[in-house]
């Protein structure tokens, strides 16, 4: 494809709303994807979507509560500039086809809201328990019948290309997994929708391609970050050999599910979030993962139960009916038993800093969805407000883009990727075992609970790990995992280095060695590399 499309990297819920709006405009778009168009943790969202459609609520109370999860730390104007297009994105979806649950019991058949943790009013829009499978499917046939968009399924965006002498983003190199090759891919802008890097860790909700590769690309390139300390972890995934990554939605506890420790014959016993938090199973998310991680801990347990027997077979099969199958063909019916749970690292609160356009540090660059950070989330992200500002920013992305002039005509050409001087790798065990290495660490120094010690532990082996594999890097050709472990690495020691600057527990980054929370709350930002 010839200059002068947008080039969206990324085809998730923030990449394809993006994508389709620019089109809608007359735009002429390439989505780059490095797995099949449909994919990224969109395709495995299962709560929802929150919006303020129930006329006992409103865009006040919901404001509240994203506050009130961002535990002083959110930016008020990113907060209202979200909360307001929520119900508009809604209907934006519906207008496009997306089916949401509608509430059987209602003679006029609104939507069906559902309740999550966090929430002080039912306000989750949702499909059955497999919201993200509906948003995304029918999104992608959208994109791939659209005129203006080429889709390009299995290539890796490498690293962005940068007008050397006015500093504008000019396009990205991209691998195409199927022949090895790099390419350079001229845009009249780039927008950066890879999602987040909670692959970071051992454990995570997460498919296999959040790897942070945007924040990585766009720190390379000399955009600011911010707080990526703010690590979310989900408190309920599946406890299983066979199936590492399953969610448990927190839409079961907002339904009534409890948690409960298992007694000494296996059976659920004490409910226990009661002693955490006065409210219980739908405290905030970083309460309930760090209960259940100290119960975890204290007792020297595997998991945890989640208990939602109270509800009918048919409520659950209802409700939640790929939970239920799922489980079902792992064994479990969890209609008739509690089902085994832990925590696991679910979403990146902090990101490639933006304004309320999704516009970045750099010119001719944006960044929208889980990749970035517009002050939205604070300390902790209220659940189901992901999909929310992937909508909200995917537009006002968009209609920037659209508002724009033609870019000015680039003075020099762009470069070619230069692989002349390395070889195919002859040890390919080196990704492997570093990629595990850094998961592993990551998990037990930079997980739920930190301290400084643990801080610096992981600091140290990060920069060792770091030296080797740019080692590698320019050494051996590349291919989807070494690009995948070059950018963990660096947003390891970004989140490394942002933990170790807060001197407080604030929300999801909790230090043993500053257990309190400092008055003044202030986001941490990191320059760029090339700053
Ligand atoms: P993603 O949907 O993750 O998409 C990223 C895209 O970028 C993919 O297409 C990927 O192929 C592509 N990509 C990445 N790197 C590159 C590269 N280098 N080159 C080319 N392409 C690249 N949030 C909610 O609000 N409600 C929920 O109910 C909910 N449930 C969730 C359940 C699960 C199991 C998970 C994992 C998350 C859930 N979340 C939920 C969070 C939410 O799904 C994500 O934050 C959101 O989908 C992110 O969307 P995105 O468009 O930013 O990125
Ligand atoms: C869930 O369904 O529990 C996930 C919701 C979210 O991550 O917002």
């Amino acid at each position: 494809m010839q200059e002068p499309a947008v080039l969206v990297i990324g085809s998730g819920a923030a990449g394809l709303s993006c994508a389709l709006r620019l089109a809608e405009g007359g735009q002429k778009v390439c989505v780059v994807s490095k797995g099949p168009l449909a994919g990224g943790s969109t395709l495995w969202a299962q709560g929802g979507i929150s919006a303020v459609l129930d006329a006992e609520d409103s865009l006040e109370n919901h404001i509240r509560d994203t506050h009130a999860a961002g535990a002083g730390l959110c930016d008020a104007e990113a907060v209202r500039f979200t909360v307001t297009r929520g119900a508009r994105c809604i209907r934006w979806l519906m207008a496009r086809g997306v089916q949401f649950s509608i509430d059987e019991a209602d003679p006029r058949r609104r939507l069906h809201l559902t309740r999550e943790g966090g929430h002080s009013h039912r306000r989750i829009v949702h499909a059955a328990d497999a919201t993200g499978l509906a948003v995304e499917t029918t999104l992608c046939s959208l994109v791939e019948q659209h005129p203006l968009i080429t889709a390009l399924e299995h290539h890796v965006a490498v690293d962005l290309i940068k007008d050397p002498a006015t500093g504008r983003i000019r396009g990205a190199y991209l691998l195409d997994i199927d022949n090895g090759k790099v390419h350079s891919q001229g845009a009249s802008a780039v927008v950066l929708a890879t999602g987040g890097a909670n692959q970071v860790y051992l454990y995570s909700s997460n498919p296999n391609g959040a790897s942070g590769d945007g924040i990585a690309m766009a720190w390379r390139a000399g955009c600011r970050v911010a707080n990526m300390e703010f690590m979310q972890f989900h408190p309920t995934t599946l406890y299983h050999p066979d199936r590492r990554n399953f969610l448990i939605s927190e839409a079961l506890r907002g339904e009534g599910a409890t948690l409960r420790l298992p007694d000494e014959d296996n059976t659920p016993g004490e409910r226990f979030m009661p002693r955490f938090d006065s409210r219980g199973e739908l405290a905030p998310r970083d309460v309930v993962a760090r209960a259940i991680d100290h119960e975890m801990k204290r007792l020297g347990l595997k998991y945890v139960y989640l208990d939602i027997r109270h509800q009918s077979e048919a409520f659950i099969q209802h409700h939640f009916p790929s939970i239920y199958r799922e489980c079902l063909t792992l064994g479990l019916d969890i209609t008739r038993a509690p089902i085994p749970v832990v925590p696991s690292a679910h979403f990146t609160c902090g990101g490639v800093i933006t304004n309320l356009d999704g516009q970045t540090d750099l010119a001719g660059l944006y960044a929208i969805g889980e990749v970035a950070y517009t002050g939205l989330h604070g300390a902790n992200r209220l659940a189901s407000n992901s999909l929310l500002e992937c909508l909200v920013f995917g537009e006002s992305a968009a209609q920037h883009i659209l508002s724009q002039p033609p870019p000015p005509t680039a003075k020099y050409p762009l470069p070619s990727w230069d692989d002349s001087q390395v070889t195919d790798s002859d040890e390919e065990v080196v990704v492997a075992h570093n990629w595990l290495e850094l998961r592993t660490f990551m998990w037990d120094y930079v997980g739920i609970v930190r301290t400084n010690k643990r801080l610096e532990r992981a600091l140290h082996r990060v920069r060792m790990l770091a030296d080797e594999i740019a080692d590698y890097y320019v050494n051996f050709r590349v291919g989807p995992d070494l690009l995948e472990l070059r950018n963990l690495v660096v947003v390891a020691e970004l989140i490394v280095r942002s933990a170790m600057q807060r001197d407080e527990s604030r929300g999801l980054h909790y230090n043993l060695d500053h257990p309190e929370t400092v008055a003044v709350a202030t986001p941490t930002i990191l320059p760029g590399r090339s700053r």
